[in-house]
């Protein structure tokens, strides 16, 4: 791109003449001409987003066109914190010639350029009466460039933010006329919707390199959180053995298996997406440990689930498990047991999930009620759940509800 540009550039150079002071009727051919070249400045850069490279190519040209001995762009960046700072490109002179100088100062030659106030164009800015007023230069510092001819044009944003300053200077006097006004106006114009691209790309670049580094350090929290959270599950279980030393093997067997229940679902949270898991997956996880022989299915609708509610549905799936193989279709080694889901509401603010069981022994309402069944109730009935629990003579079916 940029080879293209100093082609363009190249050529106009070789092509046409240096304007000289235009005072008389405005000639129908160079208007023409000055229009062609504004066309074909303005499909270049609205095609670059490389900001260096689109002041380049507009101070090139504007100075060029102008016949300026030099032009400078001021122009306003952001870094990555938002904190914003002045660069500037030059042409037609070194960037020593400018460099000891610093940025321009808030003085009131600059004010309206700066301020985005309106384009300043003197035949002889040292009888400008704003000219030389402030300190500590009062007029152009020892060892500048000469200026007597001089035109500063604003470039601002859509959103009338000031980008920066074009800026043109000549030695001699009276060699900027209104047809290079013109042309400069139409060039900061075009400037600046370019401008605006480069910026808005670069900040979308910046975001994408901030999202993957957050990414990354997000990756690198969860792998500590599984690793401390694995310590922590070692420490309870052997809490557990010390302080039910004088309780039943039956019992310590059910503890540990509640416990990897448990674990297995912060598991499934911690290696999939943080907050959101399939539901056939939650489900799929936590019967697995019965698969041995044990018969069931799962079908529903595609749906994700919180991370709230893939903890509770897994568990209560645990309990539910453990209670078929205990007393229900599991028990006997021919029934099965069909676990299915839909959508609760039009809304699909809550899943609703069907458990099934088929093919046990003949079952009746239970005495008693134990941890499993006081979990479904206290986890998912109350006001706002849904939990019912049905003992079918032909076989348990419960069905719950939880939010998505
Ligand atoms: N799938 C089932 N088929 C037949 N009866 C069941 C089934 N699930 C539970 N029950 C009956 O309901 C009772 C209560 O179950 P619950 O899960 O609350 O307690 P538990 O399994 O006996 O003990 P815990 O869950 O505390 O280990 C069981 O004792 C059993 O009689
Ligand atoms: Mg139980």
């Amino acid at each position: 791109m940029f080879a293209r540009v100093a082609r363009f550039v190249r050529g106009i150079r070789s092509n046409t003449p240096r304007p000289s002071r235009r005072k008389g009727p405005v000639d129908d051919e160079d208007a023409l001409r000055r229009c062609k070249r504004l066309h074909g400045l303005a499909q270049i850069i609205a095609s670059d987003l490389d900001l260096e490279r689109i002041v380049q190519s507009v101070t090139d040209m504007a100075t060029e066109e102008c016949g300026a001995q030099y032009g400078a762009f001021f122009y306003n960046v952001e870094d990555e914190a938002g904190e914003a700072y002045q660069l500037f490109t030059l042409s037609g002179a070194p960037r020593e010639a400018f460099e000891h100088f610093g940025l321009p100062r808030n003085t009131a030659i600059f004010e309206p350029t700066f301020r985005g106030k309106g384009i300043v164009r003197s035949d002889d800015i040292r009888a400008d009466p704003r000219f030389g007023k402030n300190p500590p230069y009062y007029g152009l510092p020892q060892g500048h460039l000469p200026v007597v001819s001089y035109l500063a044009v604003p470039v601002v944003s859509r959103s009338k933010k000031v980008l920066g300053g074009l800026f043109f200077a000549h030695a001699e006097p009276g060699r900027f006329d209104e047809n290079c006004e013109d042309f400069v106006r139409g060039i900061a114009a075009h400037a600046a919707v370019a401008i605006d691209n480069a910026h808005l790309h670069r900040r979308a670049q910046i975001e994408l390199e901030q999202r993957k580094r957050a990414e990354e350090r997000l990756e690198l929290l969860l792998g500590e959180v599984k690793h401390r959270y694995k310590n922590a599950v070692v420490t309870i279980q052997s809490i557990a053995t010390q302080t039910f030393k004088d309780a039943s093997a039956e019992a310590h067997e059910r503890f540990g298996a509640r416990l990897s229940a448990l674990g297995k679902a912060l598991d499934l949270l911690t290696t999939r997406d943080w907050d959101r898991i399939a539901a056939a997956d939650v489900v799929t996880r936590a019967l697995a440990p019965f698969d041995s022989g044990r018969r069931w299915s799962a079908n529903g609708v595609e749906a994700s689930l919180s991370s709230d509610s893939s903890l509770i549905l897994s568990l209560a799936l645990h309990e539910l498990a453990t209670n078929a193989l205990k007393y229900g279709a599991w028990s006997n080694g021919e029934g099965r047991v069909d676990v299915s889901w839909e959508f609760a509401d039009l809304e699909r603010t809550r899943l609703r999930i069907h458990w099934q069981e088929i093919g046990g022994p003949p079952v009746s309402p239970p005495e008693r009620s134990g941890f499993g069944t006081t979990l479904i109730d206290r986890a998912l009935g109350g006001p706002q759940g849904s939990a019912k629990i049905e003992f079918a003579p032909d076989g348990l079916r419960c069905t719950f509800e939880v939010p998505l």
